[in-house]
């Protein structure tokens, strides 16, 4: 396993590239099986997360060839309908194909994904929108066996906003017969992705972006090629890390209306954000106000910012609450922060109470997810001496060398073996 080593103190400075978005990707290399024949898809991340999607797609009889940050998809050959759990275990997204491969050919049968580290993640909206629609669900030996004998659009309420359901339902009614509708949808940039590309292979779908998804099935979709949007909590991390080290950084090639609660509490923080077409400039300034956060769906604050943010908040001046409504135990970096000096306490399992100190003190510290590894390094980017990340490995799964982009820009961030 691999560790990431930051010597602290270092002001970030220039400009940085953000790579395609991971969770964009995810749905919309899998909507590849909806269609037979070549969909290609343009500025997909190198990530961990994408190769194993890679992977599970190869594994059901798809021809997969990348060409740098191309991916080619051609799912003519797809002959099987299982995805075993060596595969899904490894990401937890792969359940992604249960709709697609319903839709596709009328059954399933897909590897319950475990939980995680920041909560149960349980799939019931999932299963509960594809029984709506006309499918027999049965859950044994840990998987998932979805069948149809025909899939029939109907109207379906999610009794929580959830991403993944939202996109697996889309992808199953776009070839059901008639009109689905999704009610209490997610809005998040990656459902609009992901409807473009479906509506791009001929699918008709109005609304995605808003809580209410109509979908009016069609008998067939046709191969598209792509590009991939770019990744906003890429975007957000840096922008946190230039804000925190009192540096100057652009990024380029994103999109700042993905990003409003992002930018909104940088300034609130005291940074100077800069809009300027697909590039953000952030300037820190010496010094960081406290924030309160609640994160949300979107266009709420987003709960894959959290631990960045926290990180931030640990130097900051006053005390700061951040209550994460998503995820049940999307705290796990709180205790490694700690170690670092900051002072953080914990009510109610969901809420944190951040009292900003002078500076944080390096330390080895564990990652636990992905979102906690970034936070930690940024603690590391402001922390007196050496920090030291171990099991980075959470890390490769949605961040793009993110060690090498750290140093263009004058961090002391190196990756060694652990
Ligand atoms: C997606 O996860 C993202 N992952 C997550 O990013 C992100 O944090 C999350 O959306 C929320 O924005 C990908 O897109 C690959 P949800 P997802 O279903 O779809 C509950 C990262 O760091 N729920 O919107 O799994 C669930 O327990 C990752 O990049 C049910 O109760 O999230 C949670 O409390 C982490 N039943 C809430 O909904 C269900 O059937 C939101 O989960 C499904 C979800």
């Amino acid at each position: 396993m691999d560790r990431i080593v930051v010597e602290g103190g270092r002001r970030l400075k220039g400009n940085v590239r953000i790579s395609g978005s991971k969770n964009a990707a995810l749905p919309v290399l899998v909507s590849s099986l909806l269609v037979d024949g070549e969909c290609v898809f343009h500025n997909v991340p190198d990530l961990v997360d994408i190769k194993s999607i890679k992977l599970l797609l190869e594994d059901l009889g798809a021809r997969v060839e990348t060409n740098g940050d191309t991916v080619m998809i051609d799912a003519s050959t797809v002959h099987k309908f299982e995805a075993s759990y060596d595969l899904v275990r490894k990401m937890r997204a792969s359940i992604l194909v249960l709709g697609p491969l319903l839709a596709r050919q009328k059954k399933a049968r897909v590897s319950l994904p475990g939980g995680c580290a920041i909560g149960a993640r349980p799939i019931n909206l999932h299963l509960k929108g594809m029984e709506n629609l006309g499918a027999t669900i049965t859950l044994e030996h840990g998987y998932v066996e979805a069948h149809a004998d025909a899939l029939v659009g109907n109207d379906i309420y999610f009794d929580v906003v959830s991403v993944g359901a939202t996109e697996n339902m889309m992808m199953t009614a776009v070839l059901a017969t008639g009109v689905t509708l999704l009610r209490n949808a997610a809005r998040e940039p990656e459902i609009t992705a992901l409807a473009d590309v479906l509506i791009q292979m001929g699918a008709q779908i109005e609304g995605a972006g808003t809580s209410v998804i109509k979908i009016t099935g069609v008998t067939s979709l046709k191969p598209v090629e792509v590009q991939i949007i770019p990744d906003r909590i890429e975007a957000g991390t840096f922008m946190v890390a230039s804000a925190m080290t009192g540096g100057d950084v652009t990024i380029t090639d994103c999109t700042p209306d993905h990003m409003g609660g992002i930018i909104h509490k940088l300034k609130l923080s005291g940074a100077t954000v800069l809009v300027n077409g697909s590039s953000i400039q952030v300037i820190g300034s010496d010094e960081i106000k406290s924030l309160d956060i609640q994160t949300l769906p979107y266009p709420g604050f987003p709960t894959d910012m959290q631990a960045q943010f926290m990180a931030m908040m640990t130097v900051a001046k006053g005390t700061s609450v951040f209550r994460e409504t998503i995820f049940e135990n999307r705290f796990i970096h709180v205790s490694e922060l700690i170690r670092m000096g900051a002072d953080i306490s914990l009510s109610g399992g969901n809420v944190a109470t951040v009292k900003g100190v002078a500076r944080l003190s390096s330390a080895p510290v564990m990652a636990s997810d992905l979102r906690a590894s970034a936070s930690l390094i940024l603690a590391g980017l402001i922390a007196q001496g050496t920090t030291v990340v171990s099991r980075v490995y959470h890390l490769d799964r949605g961040y793009e060398s993110l060690e090498r982009k750290f140093e263009m820009l004058g961090g002391a961030v190196r990756r060694e073996k652990d």
